[in-house]
């Protein structure tokens, strides 16, 4: 696996293997790789003959008191885990690589209406941080197909909308979440946890498989199930952002007759924000 800082090199490499008649897969991330992003590099690898996966942390998708400068930067680790994972070029540019003339002023990819919702409303700014990071490497590497995890669900929602709406001929595939034995989604900021953090941490899937269940038998007041919910989190001793029920692909507040449902919780242990979700149809057995 080779690993480029340059688009020029990129674009080398990437052209390189089209010559050779392969496809093109493409996995973003932000490195701090886990099993999670294993998963996306080897699906990628099963699914076409040559995998990109790109490790930039996204200045642009990070608000003023967030973790931009926290945010764990493990490069010689990542390259080992993206090898064993099957990928055939990491690139890895920097901030003045991706972002030449700043980021002011800088011509942007306004992200779709349901951006504004959820973890939108929250953090001002951030789905078009991530739709033009995102869209720059879809230009960058002009893969067949992307991929990215369930487990940011509003933002695989989110691109989605970007891809369907500016006619983005790329492929996208959503891979289910990978957890800890314990049912935690695995994230790069789990490492941010103390132990007993680490210990509350798995209430937020168990919590979600509960309202899942709940509602699989006939539970239909999702707001008094969502707010009986958010108060058993609190009184566990975290902090409840959202948790909500809401129609699966419009993520727009649940209707009783909507049968296509994604329950999601954003919450903190202590500064740290984790989030999670359960996509349930009621049309298909839990
Ligand atoms: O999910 C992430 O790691 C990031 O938001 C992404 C998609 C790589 C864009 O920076």
């Amino acid at each position: 696996m080779n690993t480029v800082k340059t688009v020029r090199e990129l674009r080398a490499a990437v052209a390189r293997a089209r010559s050779e008649g392969k496809q093109i897969g493409l996995v973003p991330t932000m490195g701090n790789l886990h099993s999670g992003h294993a998963a996306l590099v080897t699906k990628a690898a099963q699914q076409v003959d040559f995998v990109v996966a790109s490790i930039f942390v996204n200045p642009l998708q990070f608000g003023a008191n967030e973790d931009l400068d926290t945010y764990p930067r493990t490069l010689a680790a990542d390259q080992e885990k993206l090898l064993q994972a099957g990928c055939n070029l990491l690139f890895a540019p920097t901030v003045e690589e991706m972002y030449p003339h700043g980021m002011q002023g800088l011509t942007r990819v306004t992200a779709a209406a349901l951006s504004n919702e959820l973890c939108g409303s929250r953090r001002p700014g951030h789905f078009d941080g991530v739709t033009t990071v995102v869209s720059k490497l879809f230009n960058m590497v002009q893969p067949d197909l992307a991929i990215f995890g369930q487990k940011d669900y509003q933002q695989l929602a989110v691109i989605r909308a970007m891809v369907h709406d500016l006619n983005m001929p790329i492929q996208l595939i959503g891979e289910p979440t990978v957890r800890a034995e314990d049912g935690l989604a695995l994230s790069s900021r789990n490492g941010y946890l103390s132990e007993e953090q680490r210990a509350l941490a798995p209430a937020l899937y168990r919590h979600l498989r509960e309202m899942a269940t709940a509602i699989q038998n006939g539970e239909r007041d999702y707001l008094a199930l969502s707010s009986q919910h958010a108060a058993q989190l609190e009184a566990l001793g975290l902090r409840v952002d959202y948790l909500e029920v809401r129609h699966a692909s419009t993520l727009l507040p649940a209707d009783v007759s909507d049968r296509d449902l994604v329950i999601l919780v954003a919450a903190f242990l202590g500064t740290t924000r984790l989030i999670d979700n359960v996509h349930l149809n009621l049309d298909n057995a839990l």
